[in-house]
């Protein structure tokens, strides 16, 4: 069975810097509060009416200008947001007419913080067996509009930004490119980190009581999230390693999802993994979700992080629960 590659990576933020003190203005918060509980110092926040679907299209030219590629040339869109433009439709769809695409199938998925890797997992499978040839694989996230900037929400609002992220995938040669991916999920624990409104089953769907309370924000426990993710983290980087008979000394670059950097760095020590080997960008820009690792895929590119032959582990977990990795020979 043939493989999948990354051909082609692309960004792109939106040119509005949010900093902490410009968040202290709105919330009882600080600076120093919020860099020694997540290391975030700035986040980038989208324009009224930029939906996410606009933030794809950017992140995908880029990838498609690395690919050497035009938009006729994909035939399989993936996009993996908890943040799309419209109740329904999906945004997949609104970056295929957006981008220019031929007719071709565009899926969206969920799975927040672990959304872009369980999309390549799906763009894997797809060309692994034939069925497509270049796949954009996006994930991207508008959270600013849905924050809640009262002193009610400022553990979450404090943590994500806005951004997308894209790769393209196409068929690659053996022991090269995608080596595998490992998905879970546990919706047993759903309610540590969700957005309880709009339901889809409740009449009202919103009502003036719902806004009040807040129920259409985001509710994390975030202690609860913080010592999950460690864990689950360390052991779908452990899990990947040893699935392709590898160990740690063997990885060059670990990619987390940008969730904290905290989690990252004391994931990294429970590992055993150099400074170096772990990539951190959730400085400057937040939490992105599922655009985080695509975001950070692209910056390791151009940073030369990520070399033609190294050895790169991503991996992610957050609401769901889900969580995953993938290991991926460049
Ligand atoms: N600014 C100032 N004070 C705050 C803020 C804020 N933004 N948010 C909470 N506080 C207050 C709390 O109200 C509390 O006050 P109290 O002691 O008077 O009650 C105090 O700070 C301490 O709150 P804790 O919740 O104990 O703070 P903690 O050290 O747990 O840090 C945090 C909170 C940063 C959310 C942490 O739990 C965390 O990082 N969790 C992981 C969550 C995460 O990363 N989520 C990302 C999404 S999921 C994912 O991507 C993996």
């Amino acid at each position: 069975m043939r493989n999948s590659r990354i051909i082609g990576a692309g960004m792109f933020v939106p040119p509005k810097v949010v900093t902490n003190d410009d968040l202290s203005k709105l919330m009882d918060t600080s600076d120093e509060w919020i860099v020694e509980r997540s290391g975030i110092k700035e986040r980038r926040y989208a324009e009224d009416g930029v939906g996410v679907s606009d933030l794809a299209v950017e992140a995908s030219k880029k990838a498609l200008a690395q690919a050497g590629l035009e938009p006729k040339d994909i035939d399989l869109i993936i996009f993996a947001t908890l943040s799309p433009d419209y109740y329904f439709p999906g945004s997949g769809v609104l970056l295929q007419h957006k981008l220019g695409c031929r007719d071709i199938a565009a899926i969206d998925i969920r799975q927040q913080c672990s959304g872009f890797i369980y999309g390549l997992s799906i763009a894997d499978q797809y060309i692994k067996t034939g069925q497509s040839e270049r796949v954009l694989v996006v994930g991207a996230e508008i959270h600013s509009c849905g924050l809640d900037f009262s002193t009610r929400g400022r553990d979450v609002t404090v943590l994500f930004g806005d951004g997308a992220g894209v790769v393209i995938l196409a068929p690659g040669e053996a022991g090269k490119g995608i080596l595998s991916t490992h998905l879970h999920s546990d919706g047993g624990h759903f309610d540590k980190l969700w957005t309880p409104a709009p339901m889809a089953c409740r009449h009202p769907r919103l009502s003036h009581e719902i806004l009040d309370q807040g129920l259409h924000y985001p509710i994390m426990d975030g202690k609860f999230i913080f010592k999950m993710a460690i864990g689950k983290f360390a052991e779908i980087v452990e899990d990947a390693l040893k699935a392709n008979g590898y160990t740690l000394e063997d990885l060059d670059l670990f990619i987390p999802h940008q969730a904290n950097l905290r989690i990252s760095n004391m994931v990294g020590k429970k590992l055993g993994l150099p400074d170096e080997k772990v990539f951190n960008n959730i400085q400057k820009y937040g939490n992105t979700t599922a655009g985080s690792i695509p975001i950070a895929i692209s910056e390791a590119l151009e940073q030369g992080k990520i070399k033609e032959g190294s050895l790169v582990c991503l991996a992610s977990f957050g609401s769901g629960l889900t969580w995953a990795s993938a290991l991926i020979r460049w």
